[in-house]
């Protein structure tokens, strides 16, 4: 078998120019405002990736780039400052943040209405409870694939790999909520691949390049490949290429999930700037 390919760059495309049209349909100015502390260069480019889709979507941004010693009560008080700027409907801290800083501290100080990565704990945790305002991009972005693919998730068994807060723990929520039974594996699991085989969809979320080899996935399962591992041969994902042999269908990588974060991104802006304006909540966009 050779798996169809799940092609994210596609897909986004198309739910870019849906949230463009979207945007001016609301026809009231939406705006991003994000905050990237320190001189990571990924961080950089996928900042800089962010911006450039908001402006393509018709969606204004503000770019607020310091330096790596910058004081954690001064990236507090510009949080502070964006929370209560009436123009501003989402606000996003790109992580990591610079290790001087308490992270889950500076997200904690985010407004959760213009929280559009979804990571307050609020958030969080109304995607437990299954009323989600907010859910962080990646996972959003993994579901619309499968849906677009027409994966079957009911009663179905979801083996999730990577338990962190922005990808495996809340795509395990929004696949629970679909009725997967869901599995989540992590770092201490033991015999990683006596569940993987057991899954109809595999999420590999590791962070552990060429993790999944072709002996550990199910004929014809639907694996996504969540992995932005970057080493001396570029950019490579936690899914060894060669799974495409037993795999019904595979997301590549790059061209997979990545391209669909930034459109799930900006589909949470708008959707902050009408749960803000309007009181409308859109559960889970
Ligand atoms: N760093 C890596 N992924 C993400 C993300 O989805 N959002 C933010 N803010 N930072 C990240």
């Amino acid at each position: 078998m050779t798996a169809i390919r799940m092609d994210g760059r596609a897909l986004a495309a198309k739910l870019r120019a849906e949230v463009a049209d979207d945007v001016r349909a609301f026809g009231e100015p939406v705006c991003l405002a994000t905050i990237l502390v320190g001189d990571d260069p990924a961080s950089h480019v996928y900042v800089g990736k962010k911006h450039e889709a908001s402006h393509e979507a018709g969606i204004e941004s503000r770019d607020h780039r310091l330096p790596g010693d910058t004081s954690e009560s001064d990236v507090l008080d510009l949080v502070a400052q964006l929370n209560a700027d009436e123009e501003v409907d989402g606000i996003l801290v790109q992580l990591p943040l610079p290790d001087h800083m308490d992270e889950p501290m500076v997200l904690r100080a985010v407004d959760p209405a213009k929280d559009v990565d979804g990571f307050h704990p609020l958030n969080a945790g109304r995607l437990f409870l299954g009323e989600p305002l907010h859910v962080p991009a990646t996972p959003l972005g993994i579901m619309a694939l499968l849906a677009e693919y027409d994966v079957e998730l009911e009663g179905r068994r979801a083996v999730v790999i990577g338990r962190s807060e922005i990808v495996g723990k809340p795509v395990a929520m929004l696949l629970l909520a679909k009725h997967a039974t869901v599995t989540i594996c992590h770092s201490r699991t033991r015999d990683l691949a006596e569940h993987t085989r057991a899954a109809d969809v595999l999420v590999a979320a590791a962070g552990r390049p060429g993790l999944v080899t072709p002996d550990m996935v199910k004929s014809g399962a639907a694996v996504v490949d969540v992995g932005v591992n970057r080493t001396k041969s570029g950019l490579v994902g936690d899914v060894d290429p060669a799974v495409a042999e037993v795999a019904g269908l595979l997301s590549p990588v790059p061209g997979g999930v990545g391209p669909m974060t930034i459109a799930m991104l900006l589909r949470n802006t708008l959707s902050a700037a009408r749960y803000r304006r309007l009181g409308v909540a859109l559960p889970g966009s």
